[in-house]
């Protein structure tokens, strides 16, 4: 597995994962390379949306 960070973006989570929900309970991604939401703006959470850009999320 690998994460990788796009600048003023998501998180690029990819290989084997497995993705959990906050009870524990597998969320099913679809595919093998997912985009996790780290501005918070997604209307899809966990997964990116693109709204970061709408948003002009910065991560620094
Ligand atoms: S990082 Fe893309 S919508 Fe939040």
């Amino acid at each position: 597995m690998s994460i990788t960070v796009c600048p003023d973006g998501p998180l690029l989570v990819r290989g084997g994962y497995q993705l959990l929900d906050g009870d524990d309970r597998p969320i099913d991604p679809g595919r093998a390379t997912v985009a996790l939401c780290r501005c918070g703006a997604s209307s899809i959470k966990p997964f990116c949306d693109g709204s970061h850009k709408r948003a002009r999320f910065r991560a620094r």
